[in-house]
């Protein structure tokens, strides 16, 4: 017998009645499912024929876990924490088959069963530290019953992932089952523990002790920042265990709230719903078809071409790296081998895959190129040299296969002009290192098809990236907004900060980097040649004058030991440098400017500002879809601190008619500081970047 009710399917098996998660696309916790959990459960208990309850769920997932969308409208009951307490509470057997992914919720509903057993293929796990909050429905109380202090802290702390074999050891679950045939293993499962006359088993019931030291070494290592907000209380509700589990319960519940209630989870839930809209892209054909990716060629074998090359290998695509120095193509041939093998020998995969990933990747020649269906050029930064590869590209590549850029300011409408098919041209803008950074700009162009711009975002997607679409512009969303930035705190160096002072003030943001700190490891020689290939206004001389003296020192940054910091042999700890500070006096006297104090607060309004101003116009023109993937961009290209939400978020929280005034309070004849029309536009309507 099968009954469907909201969300679950129920099935009766001889004493056993099963109940199935099915609420696609990730079997959510939602109010219709929490009503219908608890409706079975009633059922079963009422019917005396049946003997237990086993909870499992439909398709590849147990269950993401709370519904999410839920968490700023007041939860319909019956809620979680008290439909868990339910299934422990219960004298009829309550049994959790853990068939695949079990996360934040459906994991504390699993630990309120009486029984656990799981699929060799699932794995679990307690995230919601992610989005700023806690496991609030009795996880930090469980958890810890059943797989000691130090393990729960470590998991719940960090909200990583555990895979079945080690949640086993760890005694998070009872046994384990192979994936094929996992229902029928899971019912064998209960049928024995009935036989054997199984009895609730609570996890409520177990004790736990208190282990003060190991608490205050937890929070030792958390400073008590806006970045650790949930996490610190983490450790606290985990502590609270060793209490009688209802007054233990009682304080979760006021440390979830505390945190549910925090900016802290406000921008991380914001974050988390952005990379979900992110790479939606209104009015494009539905019928566009996705073209498949197999084969594609990396021109270039440099910084970048190296990074999206691995980065394609490690999503198991096949890759021809093509540069036109022979020795280039060598040297990054033998940097991806030693790349991999080092994996492997810090335990990241074993050497089969190592060697998988680096036979993945190999020089690639005329008959490749004339084979694949995606290319990616990241050749030297020159339009000139960019349109001769297009131009070449078109006439020897498929007349199907992508053809993408990776430029960082080009005009990719300029390049595809190069071809005579500008339609299947794109920019695939990855960030340095490209194998680790999440994010991908997706330029489209003004003739890029609809077919093809979606087989660029169903790329990014496989390299689990985060695909922001973009339009054509001088630096796209993220290196245009950089620019204010940059230019900002060149004329605070002037003004009277130092560079020590200016990267601290940045970082006490919640920046991981200063940008003095980011300049000397990108190195100061690459912001040197493209001003030299775009020529700098007069204007600009104090912005650009400290710089241009280092560059002709040769303090190029981190490669050569020196730049905005001196570095010590082996160390990228920068240390800063008097030498420096002259150079910065030297300079500003020649320039006329008087230098003086500056607050921290001064840095930070005077570099966060000018983004969100220039994030205006890049809004306001459609550079950008929406004011979250602007928000994207910055998180995951640029270290912006991710409890602040990202520039957009961050700008609705001090208000638009904030920003406003404090951009007029800095005003100056600069393009930078003069406001943007949407900014004033939604300031005078009292509304935030939506
Ligand atoms: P790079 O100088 O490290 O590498 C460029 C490589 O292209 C060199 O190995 C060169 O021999 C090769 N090359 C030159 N002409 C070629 C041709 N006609 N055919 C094949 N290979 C050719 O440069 P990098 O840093 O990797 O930059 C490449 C592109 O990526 C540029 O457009 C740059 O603006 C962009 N980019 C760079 C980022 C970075 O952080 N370095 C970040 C994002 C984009």
């Amino acid at each position: 017998m099968t009954t469907a009710a909201a969300g679950i399917s129920l099935q009766r098996d001889g004493a056993i009645l099963v109940a199935r998660l099915d609420n696609p696309p990730v079997n959510a916790l939602a109010a219709p499912v929490r009503a219908a959990l608890a409706d079975a459960l009633a059922q079963a208990q009422r019917d005396p024929a049946i003997r237990a309850l086993l909870v499992t769920g439909s398709g590849r997932m147990f269950s993401g876990g709370a519904d999410i969308s839920e968490f700023d409208k007041p939860m319909q009951p019956p809620q979680l924490p008290e439909l868990i307490d339910r299934f422990e509470d219960s004298d009829l057997l309550t049994v959790a088959a853990i068939n695949g992914t079990a996360m934040g919720g459906a994991l504390e509903l699993s630990m309120g069963c009486h029984y656990r057993i799981a699929s060799e293929a699932a794995s679990m796990a307690l995230p919601e530290v992610k989005i700023g909050i806690l496991p609030g429905a009795g996880g930090t109380q469980r958890m810890p019953r059943l797989i000691g202090n130090a393990a729960a802290l470590d998991l719940i702390v960090s909200g990583k992932p555990v895979v079945a074999a080690k949640a086993l050891a760890l005694g998070l679950v009872d046994e384990l089952v192979p994936a094929d045939g996992f229902e029928g293993a899971a019912l064998d499962y209960v049928r024995r523990l009935l036989e054997a006359g199984g009895a609730p088993r609570r996890t409520r019931e177990r004790d736990v002790d208190n282990d003060d030291a190991l608490f205050g070494a937890a929070l030792a290592k958390l400073p008590d920042t806006p970045a650790n907000f949930a996490a610190r209380r983490c450790v606290l509700s985990v502590q609270a265990a060793s209490l009688p589990f209802r007054e233990g319960q009682a304080r979760e519940a006021a440390l979830f709230l505390e945190c549910a209630r925090s900016p802290t989870s406000a921008a991380l839930i914001h974050a988390f719903f952005a990379e979900r809209q992110a790479g939606k892209v209104d009015r494009l054909d539905p019928a566009a078809p996705v073209l498949p990716i197999r084969d594609v060629a990396v021109l270039g074998a440099g910084t970048m071409g190296i990074g999206i090359a691995l980065s394609l290998a490690d999503a198991g695509l096949e890759v021809g790296l093509f540069d036109s120095a022979a020795e280039s193509l060598q040297r990054a041939l033998a940097h991806i081998e030693k790349h991999y093998l080092g994996l492997a020998a810090r335990g990241r995969f074993d050497e089969v895959e190592a060697r998988a990933r680096i036979a993945r990747i190999t020089g690639g020649d005329d008959a490749r190129l004339a084979r694949v269906d995606l290319v990616i050029e990241a050749v030297f930064e020159d339009m000139a040299l960019k349109k001769k590869v297009f131009a070449d590209l078109d006439a020897r590549c498929r007349p199907d296969a992508i053809l993408a850029s990776n430029t960082s300011t080009l005009d990719v409408d300029e390049i595809a002009s190069a071809t005579s098919s500008s339609h299947r041209v794109l920019g695939l803008h990855f960030f340095s290192p490209a194998n680790i950074m999440r994010l991908l700009e997706i330029v489209r162009g003004r003739q890029t098809s609809d077919s093809v711009l979606v087989s660029a975002i169903t790329l990014a997607k496989r390299l689990h990236k985060v695909g922001v679409v973009c339009g054509v512009c001088d630096g796209f969303i993220g290196n245009r907004m950089l620019e204010g930035y940059g230019r900002e705190s060149g004329v605070l160096l002037m003004e009277g900060a130092s560079p020590a002072q200016i990267d601290a003030a940045i970082t006490g943001f919640g920046f991981a980097m200063g940008p003095f700190a980011m300049s000397d490891l990108a190195g100061i020689d690459v912001g040197y040649r493209v001003r030299q290939q775009r020529g700098v206004d007069p204007a600009d001389e104090k912005i650009y004058a400290v710089g241009d003296r280092l560059y002709a020192l040769g303090r190029y940054g981190q490669k050569t030991g020196a730049g905005f910091y001196r570095y010590e042999v082996g160390n990228r700890k920068p240390i800063p440098d008097p030498e420096v500070d002259a150079i910065v006096e030297e300079e500003a006297n020649r320039l006329g400017i008087v230098r003086r104090a500056i607050s921290d607060e001064e840095i930070v309004e005077r570099c966060v500002l000018p983004l969100i101003n220039e994030a205006a116009n890049i809004l306001d023109e459609g550079i950008a879809m929406r004011a979250s993937d602007i928000d994207l961009v910055w998180l995951y290209g640029y270290g912006f601190p991710a409890w602040r939400g990202g520039p957009m978020h961050y700008a609705n929280t001090l208000g638009t008619a904030g920003v406003l005034e404090a951009i007029s309070r800095h005003a100056r004849d600069d393009r930078y500081w003069r406001p943007a029309p949407l900014l004033e536009r939604l300031a005078a309507e009292g509304k935030p970047f939506a």
